[in-house]
């Protein structure tokens, strides 16, 4: 007899294969529909998957989970990975468990200093200034978006502990240099590789340098699995802080629905509870749960297939924007993205930084793309001090933010994502040329 469950999987592949235009990405006409800056490509594949995730009815982190944790860290060649429910929660688990008690006089203590660039994203600083890590922000060059490793031992003092930065873009900084920095007098780094997915520096990949790696999810990115992120390390030690971290605090790692993953479940004396207090309620960590669900690892395992040739059109498709600005002399105008030396990004967007510009000709341009159907984004925070966020709080800022301020006032990118064609990138190149005429 069919084992029922086997003949719902089977039922729900034939509705996917049914529907499959319906629930496959549709192709953009440019001119008539919108150009996001960003977005997903997902078929249906990824419906089937979601479908069949949903007849196990586990609904919480189950074995796709498990699954997706044993195969993502092998695209890196990394040894650990956990799932988390955003890039910013990967951020927040990354940071909280540098600040682990287990890791001794290692651990991270309010009133240290971290480094980090002033030009990127909000929830790659806020964990760290949330835990009473006082910011030291520095700026980055006009071509890559990223800071040198030189600048970023320019701004160590003997309080700083943490090195905090994103690959902006897609595009490397060079980790492997500031790792070598850092390893000389026991800072932490983390690489923020949220927007670096399958970037590499001297052919290895990002993520290989720091402690942790982390990476999102959200369909904006290289992969999706609608909201989602990943933290990854070659530490079982840092591995095991992030998991109590991620996991309420606990001091257990059994996977939902397991028990008694140590074989000593009531035999445990830590803190000052009673000997043999259940293993699954020890705390030792102030945790959260960040956890995500066997639904988003399911749609995560099939974008995990199709991810080399989405970094591959990425990369192809920047490669071919700058060609035709180029065409149309419009690298005159702006100052193009180049990859940082003796790396190979992974890119997110192209940005474009007018060589001469101001808020007011950018701010024209990126309303006429916007009418004419192309979609825009800023290099995120722009320059984060200035944020409001930010008004109040206690930082410092070693050397000048000169670029930093250049690109909140003068940049912005648009989409080069595995959705866009030839045609797409013709249409956005023709309607920025347009845009210089204004
Ligand atoms: C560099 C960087 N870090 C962190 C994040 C946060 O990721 P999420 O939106 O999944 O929280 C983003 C989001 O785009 C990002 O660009």
């Amino acid at each position: 007899m069919t084992d029922p469950k086997q003949a719902l999987r089977d039922a729900l592949s034939a509705i996917g294969q049914q529907f499959a235009a319906e629930v496959t990405s549709q192709p953009l006409e440019p001119g008539r529909d919108y150009l996001p800056p960003s977005g997903k490509v997902v078929g249906v594949e990824e419906f089937t998957a979601l479908l069949q995730a949903s007849a196990d009815m586990w609904l919480t982190a189950g074995h796709y989970a498990d699954t997706f944790e044993k195969e993502f860290p092998k695209f890196w060649g990394l040894k650990r990975s956990l799932l988390v429910n955003s890039g910013s929660s990967a951020n927040l688990v990354a940071l909280s468990a540098l600040t682990s008690p287990k890791l001794g006089s290692r651990a991270l203590k309010p009133g240290d200093e971290f480094i980090t660039p002033a030009c990127g994203f909000p929830t790659t600083v806020a964990p760290a200034i949330q835990f009473g890590l006082k910011p030291i922000f520095i700026d980055v060059d006009a071509e890559t978006h990223n800071p040198s490793a030189e600048a970023i031992e320019a701004a160590i003092t003997p309080r700083t502990r943490l090195v905090m930065a994103a690959h902006a873009l897609g595009n490397p900084f060079r980790a492997d240099e500031v790792a070598r920095i850092c390893a000389e007098r026991d800072i932490w780094l983390i690489e923020d590789c949220c927007d670096a997915l399958g970037a590499t520096i001297n052919g290895t990949h990002v993520g290989n340098f720091g402690s942790f790696a982390t990476c999102s999810f959200y369909p904006a990115h290289h992969m999706t699995m609608g909201e989602g992120g990943a933290v990854l390390t070659n530490t079982d030690q840092l591995h095991r802080a992030a998991l109590s971290i991620r996991d309420w605090g606990r001091d257990c790692w059994c996977a939902p629905g397991v028990s008694n993953s140590c074989n000593k479940r009531f035999c445990w004396k830590l803190g000052e509870l009673p000997e043999g207090y259940d293993h699954k309620y020890i705390y030792s960590h102030l945790g959260y749960n960040l956890k995500a669900t066997d639904f988003q690892a399911a749609l995560g395992l099939e974008q995990l297939k199709k991810l080399p040739s989405f970094i591959e059109k990425r990369r192809a498709n920047h490669r071919n924007l700058a060609a035709k600005l180029t065409e149309r002399n419009l690298d005159a105008e702006f100052i193009l993205p180049k990859e940082t030396p003796q790396t190979e990004a992974s890119w997110f967007g192209f940005f474009l930084l007018y060589r001469d510009g101001s808020n007011q000709r950018r701010h024209r341009t990126i309303e006429f793309l916007e009418s004419r159907k192309v979609g825009t984004r800023l290099l995120f925070g722009g320059n984060l001090t200035k944020q409001p966020a930010f008004k109040g709080r206690e930082f410092s800022v070693s050397g000048s933010l000169t670029h930093t301020d250049t690109i909140m006032n003068n940049g912005f990118w648009v989409g080069i994502w595995p959705g866009l064609e030839d045609r797409h990138l013709t249409y956005i190149a023709d309607t920025l040329l347009e845009a210089s005429r204004l």
